[in-house]
């Protein structure tokens, strides 16, 4: 029996995903803030990575924010009381079984959830429900189809696939980002707009090389080197070798490109 790999839960994972949320504030932030006095339901998450950059842009809404998993919930309430944060209470909850009233939240907020569900559009339903009429939901979602580099590696690609494998075992799917649009439709938003953020880091960009290809995406795809060879997905050379590649595009001559998916729906208000 194989270990099931569910990124978020392991100790440099948790640094991978802080890290992640510190470098791509602007790119996957910068648009989002809620009115004071608004409810905002944040769905799983984690050890609160984009919960301090919500709750800090938008200071007088309020926020809930639930995860399946307790340590994840210990760990982000560490991260918002250093921030010194009032606006956040947490919750550990299910997100198939929300302890809400219907139309309970002005707005839903979801990172990274839906690539480890195997029902994301049941997900997205069960949160629209908590909408109230004229809410906005918010999904960010990844995608590793969407990387390239260069220079370019077929053992990079490899290793990035051992990713996108282990992840589909385990129920979920890292290619989910291109889906935003129909399976936020699917799920009964309305006005719904995607909007890709491409990461583009060459070394004129040191913030980001260091920030995001070494830290964010080559840290990801090395921590699931053990996952990896225990499944017999790969061997452990050919996974250094594409590990090595992937490090590779971070030196001086490098470029790494990735590109995350922002959907924003809204829940029309019904004629009167
Ligand atoms: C990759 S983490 C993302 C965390 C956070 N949103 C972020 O962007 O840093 C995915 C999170 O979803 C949570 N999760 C997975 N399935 C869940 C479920 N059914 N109900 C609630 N949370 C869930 C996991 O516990 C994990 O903390």
């Amino acid at each position: 029996m194989t270990n099931v790999y569910v990124h978020g839960y392991q100790p440099r994972e948790n640094e991978r995903l802080q890290d992640q949320a510190g470098t791509l504030v602007d790119l996957l932030h910068s648009d989002t803030s809620y009115a004071a006095g608004s409810l905002v339901l944040e769905a799983g998450c984690g050890v609160g990575a984009q919960t301090v950059t919500l709750a800090q842009r938008s200071p007088d809404a309020q926020f809930t924010s639930v995860d399946i998993s307790a340590k994840s919930l210990a760990q982000a309430r560490r991260t918002t009381d250093a921030a010194k944060l009032t606006n956040v209470q947490f919750q550990q909850a299910d997100i198939f079984a929300l302890p809400f009233a219907p139309e309970s939240f002005d707005h839903v907020f979801v990172c990274f959830l839906l690539e480890h569900l195997s029902q994301p559009v049941e997900a997205l339903m069960i949160l629209n429900r908590l909408l109230k009429q004229g809410g906005t939901m918010t999904v960010i979602e990844g995608d590793h189809g969407s990387t390239y580099f260069h220079p370019d590696s077929s053992a990079a690609r490899r290793a990035i696939q051992c990713q996108v494998e282990l992840q589909r075992l385990a129920g979920g799917n890292a290619l989910i980002g291109r889906q935003l649009y129909p399976l936020m439709v699917e799920a009964g938003l309305e006005a719904v707009r995607v909007m890709p953020r491409m990461v583009y880091v060459d070394s004129s960009r040191p913030d980001l090389v260091d920030g995001f290809t070494r830290k964010t995406f080559t840290a990801m795809i090395e921590g699931i080197r053990e996952f990896a060879i225990e499944a017999g997905i790969s061997d452990a050379q050919v996974f250094e070798e594409g590990i090595r590649d992937l490090h590779r595009t971070a030196e001086a001559d490098g470029v790494f490109c990735y590109t995350f998916f922002k959907g924003v729906g809204k829940k029309i208000s019904r004629a009167a």
